[in-house]
This record gives C-alpha cells, sequence and structure tokens, in this order.
C-alpha cells in the first residue's frame, strides 16, 4: 500500500501527470472494461476471441498431459475458447493455473470453468506477473498465455523485461502464446477508443473514483474530459483526462496538486504492433516463434513462441 500510494503520488505531482493504467480495475473498472470488449467499435477481443476459438488443431503443441498458465486470465472466456476445442480425454489431463492480481476475478473464472469442464486441476495464483512470475509452479510441458495486448500496456522496455523475465522463468519445452494488436488504420484504432456510447469515457474517468478511495482525493470526474488518439510516431493509442477548468486536488487531506485548464492526465498506452516490433521483441527476448496466427484483416495477431 506504501508502494502504491508512492506511485500514484509521484505520477501526479510530476510533469506531464500521469496514473498507471493497471488502477482502472477496481470491481467498477473491470465491468466496464466487459462492457468495452463487447462494443461494436472494440474490435480486438472480438478478432482475437476469433482467431483462438479454431486455433487449437493448427497449434503445433500437443495438450497431453500439459499444463496451461495464463496471465492475467480476467473472466476466463478466452481459456475456454481453448477447452472447448479439446477432448474430454484430453481435458481430464490437464493442469490450469489462471494467474491474475484480482483474487475476485480468479476466484469468480474458477468456479465457472470447474462447472464447464473436468481438468485434472485448476489453481488460481494471485500474483502480479510484472514481478512474481517466479511463484509460478513448475511443471513440465507449460502452455503460457498471455493474451488481449495487454503487453501494449507496456513501453519498449518494460516489454524487454518482462519477455526476458518470462524467458528466465520458462523451461526448454515450455511455450507462450502471445497476443498483439496490430498497427492499422488510425480511424478504426481511434474508434475503438472513442465508442458511440461512451463507456471508453466511463472507463477513463472512473480512474478518479479508485483515486478518490486509494488517496482521498476530491477528483470530480465531470471536471474532466475523456481525450484519446492515436500517437503515430509512437505508434500507441494515447488516453488522457484533460481538466476543463482549473482544477485544485487535494490528496491525504494534506498535499495540493493544481491543474489548469487543458492540463491533463495521461492514463494510458496501449502500444500496437508492426513486424519489425515482433522482430525485435523475438531478437531481444531469445524467444523463437514458432507459428503466427492472425484474422484476414491481419487487425489482430497470436504469436506462438518457444524457448529453445
Ligand atoms: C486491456 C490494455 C488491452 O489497450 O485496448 C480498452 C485496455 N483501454 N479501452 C487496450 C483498454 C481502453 C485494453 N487492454
Amino acid at each position: 500500500m506504501r508502494d502504491v500510494r508512492h506511485e500514484l503520488l509521484t505520477g501526479l505531482t510530476t510533469k506531464p501527470k500521469y496514473i498507471s493504467p493497471k488502477y482502472f480495475y477496481d470491481e467498477k473498472g473491470s465491468a466496464l472494461f466487459e462492457q468495452i470488449t463487447s462494443l461494436p467499435e472494440y474490435y480486438p477481443t472480438r478478432t482475437e476471441k476469433q482467431i483462438l476459438s479454431n486455433v487449437v488443431s493448427q497449434l503445433d503443441f500437443d495438450f497431453t498431459n500439459a499444463t496451461i498458465v495464463e496471465l492475467g486470465s480476467g473472466d476466463a472466456s478466452k481459456i475456454s475458447l481453448i477447452f472447448n476445442q479439446l477432448t474430454d480425454e484430453t481435458l481430464a489431463g490437464l493442469t490450469y493455473f489462471p494467474v491474475d492480481i484480482s483474487y475476485s476475478a480468479i476466484q469468480q473464472s474458477i468456479t465457472g470453468l470447474s462447472c464447464n469442464f473436468k481438468l485434472k486441476s485448476i489453481t488460481g495464483l494471485v500474483l502480479d506477473f510484472n514481478t512474481q512470475l517466479h511463484l509460478i509452479p513448475k511443471k513440465p510441458k507449460r502452455l503460457f498465455l498471455f493474451l488481449g495486448s495487454t503487453i501494449g500496456n507496456f513501453d519498449e522496455t518494460e516489454r524487454d523485461r518482462f519477455l526476458k523475465n518470462l524467458y528466465n522463468e520458462m523451461q526448454p519445452g515450455d511455450y507462450l502464446l502471445l497476443g498483439l494488436d496490430r498497427v492499422k488504420e488510425t480511424a478504426v484504432l481511434e474508434k475503438a477508443y472513442n465508442d458511440s456510447k461512451g463507456v471508453t469515457e466511463r472507463f477513463n474517468k472512473n480512474i478518479m473514483q479508485v483515486m478518490n478511495g486509494i488517496l482521498d482525493t476530491n477528483f470530480i470526474p465531470d471536471d474532466f474530459a475523456h481525450k484519446a488518439f492515436f500517437n503515430s510516431e509512437l505508434n500507441r493509442i494515447e488516453m488522457h483526462l484533460v481538466a476543463r477548468k482549473n482544477i485544485q486536488i487535494t490528496i491525504d487531506k494534506g498535499i495540493n496538486i493544481s491543474l489548469k485548464q487543458g492540463e491533463s492526465i495521461h492514463t494510458e498506452n496501449s502500444y500496437k504492433f508492426t513486424d519489425k516490433d515482433i522482430e525485435n521483441m523475438t531478437q531481444n527476448s531469445q524467444l523463437k516463434i514458432k507459428q503466427v496466427f492472425s484474422d484476414d484483416k491481419n487487425w489482430f495477431s497470436i504469436i506462438f513462441f518457444e524457448k529453445n
């Protein structure tokens, strides 16, 4: 908690101000994100699920007695798509570890999955995959899943560090399926983060309620405007909260910060990937690409890596 406070205070007192996107996901934020995933404008989840829903027969991986480790498992809707393609016999030999920082997400997903699939075992791991990968049990033949382009929230340095850590934790015979959102037409990208129902706006503004809870701040969401655009130099969607007037914020009834009208708080980067990025990621991490699965428009890709 002291680390959280320190991190948030640093972000809110520096210039330009920022809040890490991991703070979006309180209960309300997680529910809003789930709503986002079914919006017509938000193509990533739908596209990735379409790829996942027939990947098993093409995938160069033998699920017999394997262990699946899903990093950031969320609502478990993606793993269900994979389980649906496996026989009861294969499922009966499978070990599944959903990994998430949210205890309630893990608990809910385990309950749902246990009803629908008879696996050898399902064990939830509540941990931060940025710092605690070493706590994942070592088993033979692990398939790691890191889907949803969650890796797009990392900048290049964080991304390389994460993949290197993962590579070091992986053993020979372990594999990784990595979901990546690709660079595409700006209009398509920008619409996905400026939906007509304003769900993304509510999702973005909810981070201020989260701050009010953690830091006892007095953010009023409607004092801010939602802003999301594609930064084409850095190939990322940026989300910001822009002050609509001069605003004074009190933190913990002690520290005061002020925002000038038009000043913004940067809440998220969502990187979009090119072939070159994928090549760089692969080289820096030492992972080896075995297969690439994409939709017809090449809007989203799932990369199958092995450790060699
Ligand atoms: C969960 C990080 C993949 O970047 O598209 C959706 C989060 N932010 N709409 C994304 C998000 C705004 C999402 N990720």
